[in-house]
């Protein structure tokens, strides 16, 4: 059986409201149309299919064909998403749109040059809930079978706006019946159409020819069953629950698909090892990855492609954003966005780690500090109120209370380097582009304009030279801190400096 997916996502989504179309708005982070194609893919493109198999010239054609209407570019823009290898992706434009069977109709011409695969997966790209196995089951339906058209019904108590499936006393289908078009008694029917059809390909080119406009002027897809049961076609269907085949027409039915797809999502997470105190109030997109024992607290929402490691705390009231978190860490009421953290680093409460920041292993950023662009070494302790942007601190380094990297000049950004085991006093304006050598220090509130070599204090505004520290010299161990009492510098009055304007940051 070789199998091509067709997704039809050209209609006006008018319910919608929107000037995006309909089928690009987000559902758990990712577009409606990509997660119809990435399940589609899932289905028809196993893992095995590679073009090592075979009729691999068949399998590098068409598998993937998207109709879409005059808004091509921005379904183009807004789904990035790329087949696998041995399937190719076609845009076909539908205009006007003149209803389902007109769509997949207008499909044909994606195969107009090269040999038509002998199935059609038909799916509607406001469905973005269906799982890849519940396609597999409905192929292999299909196959099994030896039905000329096998499509997935939904089951529910609130058949709601979808087409009704008719059946005959013995359970025969007999029909698809549109909402509008229903009697009384077919709208209590509790089996719904999904949207989701498997069909030969060659059966289903011809019938499409013939089909009939309704008065609306639209060519159902759904009027192909009562057509295969006229012809005696043999037809079967697979079911599952509605919940998993919802559609989305309107912003409500959006809000659904998202609830739903986060309780599957947050589901797959507390069985794979992950405590998730509030599910309620706990929000994962899909293709985040947080590993085993790691407790997500109420409040938190990691989104994007964030991928968080073992035995870390994340939340209360925390938004992680495409960022890589690894073992072992903590982020408390605080915002990370394209930022890495290294094992035992810690963020919070009430901090913001902008794109680019990285904190090394056993970093601590604690209350109201804000990081962009900039590395944080191992260690480092910096535990109130800072800015850093543009810096890179080295290892061991203590990084005193509102310390800020100074690092705009109102034309340009400017990059501050900071070494290892330096002690920044608090209040020190680091002025972009600057330098701190490894074991220096500055006084509290001093603005360091120039350079400070090495294991020298600095203090004062500007910052000028007060002493070496002491403990530091040629032969000092690397590892080896400052030394508390070295630092109390004398009063210095040449240099217009009182001993109580070097006062240090506060450290732990
Ligand atoms: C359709 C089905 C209904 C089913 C429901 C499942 C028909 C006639 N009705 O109703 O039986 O229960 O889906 O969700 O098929 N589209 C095009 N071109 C068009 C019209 C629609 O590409 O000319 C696309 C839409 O973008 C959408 C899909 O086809 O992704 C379904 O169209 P929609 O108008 O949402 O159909 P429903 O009224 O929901
Ligand atoms: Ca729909």
């Amino acid at each position: 059986m070789y199998v091509a997916a067709v997704i039809l996502a050209a209609g006006k989504g008018t319910r919608m409201k929107s000037r995006f179309p309909k089928v690009t708005h987000a559902v758990g982070g990712r577009p409606m149309l990509e997660h119809v194609l990435r399940a589609a893919s899932e289905a028809i493109v196993p893992e095995s299919d590679t073009p090592a198999s075979g009729d691999a010239e068949d399998h590098s054609s068409t598998r993937f064909v998207v109709v879409v209407g005059h808004e091509r570019e921005t379904v183009r823009e807004r789904v990035q998403w790329s087949p696998p290898q041995g399937g190719g992706l076609t845009y076909i434009e539908q205009e006007p749109q003149l209803g389902t069977g007109d769509a997949v109709r207008a499909a044909r011409a994606a195969w107009r040059s090269e040999p038509s695969p002998d199935t059609i997966l038909v799916l509607y790209g406001d469905t973005p809930l269906v799982r890849a196995e519940t396609l597999r089951a409905l192929l292999q339906e299909h196959a099994g079978s030896g039905a000329t058209l096998t499509f997935l019904t939904g089951i529910t108590d609130r058949p709601g706006e979808y087409g009704r499936v008719v059946r005959d006393a013995a359970g025969q289908v007999r029909g698809i019946v549109e909402k509008r078009h229903a009697t009384g008694e077919q709208l209590a029917i509790p089996e719904v159409n999904s949207g989701i059809y498997c069909i030969a390909a060659a059966w289903l080119w011809s019938q499409l020819e013939r089909l009939e406009p309704h008065e609306n002027g639209e060519y159902y897809l759904t009027d192909l069953v009562e057509v295969a049961v006229r012809e005696g076609q043999p037809i079967a269907t697979t079911s599952v629950a509605l919940e998993e085949t919802i559609g989305v027409n309107d912003r409500v039915q959006l809000a659904e698909a998202e609830r739903l797809l986060r309780e599957r999502t947050l589901r797959e997470l507390m069985l794979s090892g992950v405590t998730v105190e509030d599910p309620a109030a706990t929000y994962v997109e899909c293709g985040v990855r947080v590993g085993q024992d790691t407790i997500l607290r109420p409040g938190t929402r990691l989104l994007g492609r964030t991928v968080i490691g073992e035995r870390c705390e994340i939340g209360p009231q925390s938004v992680v954003r495409d960022s890589e978190i690894g073992d072992d860490c903590l982020v408390l009421a605080s915002w990370v966005e394209e930022s890495r953290m290294a094992a035992r680093s810690r963020v919070g409460p009430f901090s913001h780690l902008r794109p680019g920041a990285r904190l090394e292993s056993d970093a601590h950023v604690g209350n109201f500090g804000e990081v962009k662009n900039a590395t944080i070494g191992a260690g480092v302790q910096m535990h109130h109120f800072s800015y850093i942007g543009d810096a890179n601190v080295g290892a061991g380094t203590n990084i005193g209370a509102g310390v800020v990297t100074v690092n705009y000049d109102g034309q340009q950004k400017h990059h501050t380097e900071i070494g290892e085991r330096a002690f920044i006093g608090s209040d020190t304006m680091l002025r972009a582009p600057v330098t701190v050598g490894d074991e220096a220090a500055t006084g509290a509130g001093s603005v360091v304009t120039r350079d400070v070599p090495r294991g020298t204090l600095v203090a004062g505004v500007p910052a000028r030279q007060v002493r070496r520290v002491r403990s530091v010299g040629p032969d000092a161990r690397p590892d080896h801190p400052p030394e508390r009492e070295t630092m109390t510098a004398e009063s210095s009055p040449e240099l217009g400096i009182q001993s109580e304007d070097v006062g240090w940051g506060e450290g732990e």
